[in-house]
Order: structure tokens, then sequence, then C-alpha cells
């Protein structure tokens, strides 16, 4: 059973007397085990097509299931929480909170949650960031702030993971060693994690990649 599957998904934006239809007709899904890329040039709706699957943006029509759950029925409240529990995002730039500490950047999601706690430092420690638990995000390199980006993605435990462009601040020597992270967690814990990128550089490590251009998604590799 997929953890995540898109039903002809659309998408469409005003644009002045038109609509541009960024997405049309969506048909995608991940399993558990199973790390995807989407690949696909600039402006050609990758971010569009993974907030749709983060419960973040409503798609114009479709479907978006969750463990087999239609999602787009759900309350804002209901999404809010699945969002919280069910999801974890990995964006660009990171996004870290600028005045928190790293060590706090992790218990501080833990703590809105309902989930019962793991420990948080460990992880960091695992992940090489033992050093930077006091430390401030400004202090951190590109690569040191994805790590704890990824590392705050996979701390309530989620179901699937959704990572918008994760290397486009890295090199590519970086830019491998962060999609490394995501590829042996998703392995090691059975989790499902899709990866939107440009970056051609790193799709050795994924499982299956999906190709969108001109608002249609193909799969291209098995
Ligand atoms: N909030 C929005 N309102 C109107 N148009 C948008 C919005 N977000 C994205 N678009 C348009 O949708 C298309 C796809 O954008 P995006 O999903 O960001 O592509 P990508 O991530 O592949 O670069 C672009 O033409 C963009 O201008
Ligand atoms: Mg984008």
């Amino acid at each position: 059973m997929p953890v995540l599957e898109l039903k002809n998904i659309i998408k469409n934006y005003p644009d002045g007397q038109n609509v541009n239809e960024v997405l049309k007709e969506i048909n995608f899904h991940v399993n558990q085990g199973e790390f995807a890329a989407i690949v696909g040039p600039s402006g050609a709706g990758k971010s569009t097509l993974l907030t749709i699957m983060g419960a973040l943006l409503s798609p114009t029509s479709g479907s978006v299931l969750l463990n087999n759950q239609d999602i787009g029925q759900l309350s804002k409240k209901q999404q809010t929480d699945i969002r919280l529990n069910k999801i974890g995002f990995i964006f660009q730039n990171s996004d870290l909170i600028p005045y928190l500490k790293i060590s706090d950047q992790l218990k501080f999601i833990q703590k809105i949650s309902n989930k019962n706690p793991i420990d948080s430092d460990k992880i960091l420690k695992e992940l090489g960031l033992g050093h930077r638990l006091n430390s401030y995000p400004n202090a951190l390199s590109g690569g040191e702030k994805q790590r704890v980006a990824i590392a705050r993605a996979f701390i309530n435990q989620p179901d699937l993971i959704l990572a918008d462009e994760p290397t486009a601040s890295l090199d590519s020597k970086r830019g491998h060693e962060v999609v490394k992270i995501i590829q042996e967690t998703v392995h090691q814990q059975n989790k499902a994690a899709v990866m939107v990128t440009h970056d051609e550089r790193v799709l050795d490590l994924v499982d299956s990649i999906w190709q969108i251009e001109d608002g249609r998604l193909k799969r291209v590799k098995a």
C-alpha cells in the first residue's frame, strides 16, 4: 500500500484573463521504504506539487491520499495535525528558527506535538552536530544547517518526508552527503520520502525518478 497517492491532481492559478494550468492530471505514488525523486526544470510546478502533497495547498481538483485517507476531506485542524505528526518537511534554505539553539530546534517540534519524545541531542550527535548543540543557526555552514533540518523533519517519526530542493544551497559534495542522510534514514526507518530537485547529481541515491514537464508527470525510473 502506498504511503502517499495522488489521483488526477489539477492545479490552476489565475493569470490575468487566463488560467495558468500548472499541474495537469497528475498521478503519483510512493511506498513505505521508498525514496522518490521528482525532477524538472525551474517553473515546472515541482514546489506546487510538493506543497499539495504536504496539505499546505489545496489542488483545484483531484485527491491526495495519505495512508489511504483523503486529506482534502479533513478539517483545517485535522490537516494541521497531520502536518505535524505524519509529515516531515525539508526546505531548500533549511528554515531554521534564528533565535533557537540547534538543540532546541528539535525539542521545540517535540514539545508542540504529542509523540513520545526521542533523544533529539543523540540524533544530532549521530549526524556529527554534537559540537553545535548550543550554537545558533547563523553560526552553521549550509551543510550543517541542512543536517539539522533533516533531523528536525524526522524527529516526530513521520510516515512521509517531503524535501524541496534540499541541495540547492550546497556544493555537489555536501549536497550528496545531505541526500545520502535522507536516503539512509528512509531505508533504516522504513519511511517514504519525496524529493523535488533539479540536481541530477544526487539521483544515484533514490529508488524511483519521476519527471515533470509542462505540468505533466511521468515515471522515468522504476
Ligand atoms: N501562488 C502562486 N500564484 C500564482 N502562480 C503561482 C503561484 N505559485 C506558483 N505559481 C506559478 O506556478 C508555476 C510553477 O511554479 P513552482 O511550483 O514554483 O515551480 P518549480 O518549483 O518547479 O520551480 C510557475 O509558473 C509559477 O509562476
Ligand atoms: Mg521550486
